[in-house]
């Protein structure tokens, strides 16, 4: 399984989304590979914002290796799943889809919530990361069974 994380700036929401489903599906005994992009290009090739990083090493999941970019079309063949935090990202990605094999491979992580931009609230990332945590255990269960 080939898992893709999108946010806008992938520097916050998705480098955490990426670390926490890597870590979780490696402790279920999943060989999936999970990567993240952005939809904004504000930052690439820098690495996660220092809060993310914090809170992710806070719950011993190492993050600081990862490299924002932007998301591409192609990533649609790469991955057989793309999971965005919000309605602005859904619409952003859904946007570039070419057709319905696209669009179908695209959900919200939390399925019909969103994962809130912490970006400007320092308080907002252990919340954050606790609703993403969550997000991915459901899409193991859900994913490991097919
Ligand atoms: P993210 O948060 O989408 O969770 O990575 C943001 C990070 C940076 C910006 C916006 C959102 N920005 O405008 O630079």
């Amino acid at each position: 399984m080939k898992i893709l994380m999108v946010c806008l700036g992938n520097i916050c929401r998705s480098p955490l989304a990426e670390g926490v489903m890597q870590h979780l599906s490696k402790e279920n005994g999943l060989d999936w590979h999970v990567d993240s992009a952005g939809t904004g290009n504000w930052h690439i090739g820098e690495g996660p914002d220092r809060r993310s990083t914090r809170t992710a090493r806070n719950h011993g999941i190492d993050i600081s290796g990862q490299v924002c970019r932007l998301f591409r079309v192609s990533d649609f063949d790469e991955f057989d799943r793309i999971f965005v935090m919000d309605k602005n990202n859904l619409k952003d990605i859904l946007g570039m889809a070419r057709n319905e094999d696209d669009e179908k491979k695209i959900k919200l992580l939390l399925g019909d919530k969103i994962v809130p931009d912490p970006y400007y609230d320092d308080q907002q990332f252990e919340p954050v990361f606790k609703m993403i945590e969550q997000g991915c255990r459901e899409i193991i269960e859900s994913l490991r069974q097919n």
